[in-house]
């Protein structure tokens, strides 16, 4: 039968409401590559194509443009690539909105477009800036991420998050872009500054405590990156791969912070934002990082949930890394304060992770649990250990 009636959509407004529903919901899947390379500026790497198929800023800083600037240019010449640098000054005190608005300022000036691509070249600071500044450009455009030190090597370049400092806070603002590609080369660990390599190594001990007591076994062995002046080593680079994997296994269950607020990667990011912001960024990251895990070591010990055998493990293994236990800004009120922030940036829950032995740590999900008392006696045990 046809019918001969026109079909009339129904008025959906008939019965004289205005309120509707129409539920939108999406899913974006993503997915992105972390390699360790040989050499990165071979006209073989994997660099090249990505520099060959597109237009690209590449965000440097001064150190790394003075040792690697010429490698670059060579590569440059040899594919023809429509590559423009931008070297900036960098520093945690240049972590700032003002110079994610430098590098979009670029991205305009080279008139780059959605799939052209953003390269940062550098450590964590550099890092963290080029990440904001892709996600703002055009609404997101790629970047890819050549970490030249062993905090972005491990933690910083491989991860999806970029932030600056913002109002005295520590990445107080910030985004989730997920690299196009991340490209590890361990060649820059050896023109890297000592002090970046005290950093990456405590966030490498933050990871070992709590996810992989073998890599802590191995990092304290002869030739390891702790002892290593070449950590172009197998033994350098397995420890280095090692730490990246667990970084990364950690990290892709909840690439977005969206599926829980308890994650063991915060272990030793708690008290350690607000130690790096009163000393004036005079601590640096991974120092505070330190000072942040021994004292949540010692909470763990106060709490019964780690042996004074294990405390003392931990704040020996500290020590043999060259990094510090204990700083005098960390007071009763200062603990509190960290804490209440990171409630407020953890769903409402303070969410501390304490180790419990060696490869494995649980959290600390309740704020009356960690009283003054028990922050005091805490304190008292990393002060005088
Ligand atoms: N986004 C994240 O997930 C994340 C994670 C961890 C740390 N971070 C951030 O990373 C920053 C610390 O990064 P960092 O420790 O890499 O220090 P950094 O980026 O401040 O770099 C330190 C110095 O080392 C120089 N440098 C870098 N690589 C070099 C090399 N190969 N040879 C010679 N000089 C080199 C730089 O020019 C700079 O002067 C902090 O701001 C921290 O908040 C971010």
């Amino acid at each position: 039968l046809t019918s001969t009636q026109p079909h009339r959509t129904p008025d959906p407004f008939r019965d004289g409401r205005s309120e509707r529903m129409f539920e939108v919901s999406c899913r974006q899947e993503r997915r992105y590559e972390v390699h360790m390379v040989d050499d990165v500026f071979a006209v073989d790497s994997r660099l090249a194509p990505l520099l060959a198929k597109r237009k690209t800023l590449a965000v440097t800083t001064p150190t790394v443009w003075s040792i690697y600037g010429q490698r670059l240019e060579a590569l440059r010449s040899a594919l023809g690539a429509d590559l423009a640098v931008f070297v900036l000054e960098a520093g945690e005190g240049r972590k700032s909105m003002d110079m994610v608005l430098r590098i979009c300022e670029l991205c305009h000036e080279h008139e780059l477009g959605r799939t052209d691509s953003l390269l940062s070249l550098g450590g964590g600071v550099c890092h963290d800036l080029v990440t904001v500044a892709a996600s703002l450009v055009r609404r997101g455009i790629p970047h890819v991420s050549v970490p030249t030190t062993l905090v972005g090597q491990i933690d910083a370049g491989v991860g999806v998050k970029g932030a600056v400092n913002f109002r005295g806070s520590k990445s107080y603002l910030g985004c989730f872009a997920p690299p196009a590609k991340v490209l590890v080369d361990p060649a820059f660990l050896q023109t890297a500054p000592a002090r970046t390599r005290t950093d990456g190594v405590a966030e490498i001990v933050k990871i070992g405590l709590i996810a992989d007591a073998n890599l802590i076994h191995l990092l304290q062995e002869p030739n390891s990156l702790l002892s290593c002046e070449t950590p172009s080593t197998n033994r350098t680079q397995m420890v280095l791969w090692l730490a990246i994997r667990r970084i990364l296994e950690q990290l892709s269950t909840n690439l977005f912070e969206d599926q829980t607020y308890q994650r063991l990667v915060d272990f030793g990011h708690t008290f350690s934002g607000q130690v790096e912001e009163l000393s004036g960024y005079e601590i640096s990251h991974g120092c505070a990082v330190a000072i942040d895990m021994a004292l949540s070591a010692a909470i763990s010990l106060t709490l019964g949930s780690l042996s004074n055998t294990g405390f003392q493990r931990i704040l020996t293994l500290l020590k043999e890394c060259s990094l510090p236990i204990y700083s005098p800004l960390l007071t009763v009120a200062s603990c509190q304060g960290a804490l209440r922030s990171a409630a407020r940036h953890r769903g409402g829950h303070p969410n501390l992770v304490i180790p419990h032995r060696l490869g494995s740590g649980g959290f600390v999900t309740d704020l009356a649990i960690l009283s003054d008392d028990v922050l005091a006696d805490s304190i008292a045990r990393v002060r005088t250990p």
